[in-house]
């Protein structure tokens, strides 16, 4: 294959990319041949992150981008605008665990929350999918959990899976929209061994990034529209 003949390098943004799943998620898609943006609220982690994946022969940047203040989403994505970088593969992978129940959990873990699991998301979607649809390919993974899921009846803190069932209904909704060229899903990880899983989890952060993976890079007859663990459709 000569170099006109190859396909164009995509381009991923992975947010909450300084650790845990979202690293290994990173590195994976690199992997394949991806340029991947380190989405990190903490500038300093994010460049510590991006120099380990480059020394490792990646093509990886950092990019700061702090998901509970619109501000910081509006100036990465001003970043992104003024480098001239189109990207293809939307991880909206940061996560937060505020504790509490529905009724005794402060407000305030509510707001941070929505803010990092649906706002900064909603908002990196409405600027980034018009022009994945434009270029006619494109992919939307929103790392979920099962305690976001209705069917699987809502476990754990209120704000956390709340919040979760959210973004799973910005997935839907948005599926909805986008067409069959921009695909659109939820993945729940499967329980992780990250600071936010702890150090009893089964899973490896590989192991947690496989599902992810594989909805970043589905192929043009690839699902849209669906919430999956490892590969498999969960319910809402
Ligand atoms: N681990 C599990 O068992 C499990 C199970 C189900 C779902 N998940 C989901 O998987 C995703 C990754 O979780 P994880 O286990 O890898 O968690 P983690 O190790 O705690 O990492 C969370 C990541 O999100 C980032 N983050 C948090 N708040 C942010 C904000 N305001 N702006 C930007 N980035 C922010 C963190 O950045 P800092 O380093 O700056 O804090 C960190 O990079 C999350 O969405 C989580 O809900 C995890």
């Amino acid at each position: 294959m000569t170099g006109s003949d190859r396909p164009p390098r995509r381009t991923a943004l992975v947010t909450g990319a300084n650790r845990g799943i979202g690293l290994a998620v990173a590195e994976a898609l690199a992997a394949r041949g991806m340029a991947v943006l380190l989405g990190t609220r903490d500038a300093a982690a994010g460049a510590h992150a991006a120099a380990a994946l480059s020394a490792r022969g990646h093509a990886a940047r950092a990019l700061a981008i702090d998901l509970s203040r619109p501000a910081s989403v509006d100036a990465a994505l001003a970043q992104l605008a003024a480098d001239a970088v189109h990207v293809d593969v939307l991880v909206n992978n940061a996560g937060v665990y505020p504790q509490g129940g529905v009724l005794s959990a402060p407000e305030e873990a509510f707001r941070e929350a929505m803010e990092v699991h649906l706002f900064g998301p909603l908002r990196l979607c409405r600027a980034l999918v018009p022009a994945m649809q434009r270029a006619g390919w494109g992919r939307v993974v929103n790392v979920s959990s099962g305690s976001g899921s209705f069917g699987e009846g809502l476990e754990g803190p209120a704000p956390y899976s709340i919040s979760k069932a959210a973004l799973d209904a910005l997935t839907l909704k948005l599926s909805g929209v986008t067409g069959p060229a921009v695909k659109v899903n939820a993945a729940c990880p499967g329980w992780v061994r990250t600071r936010m899983g702890g150090e009893e989890a089964p899973r490896s952060v590989e192991r947690g990034a496989e599902g992810i993976v594989w909805l970043a890079t589905l192929p043009d007859d690839g699902p849209s529209g669906g919430f999956f663990r490892d590969g498999r459709l969960i319910p809402w």
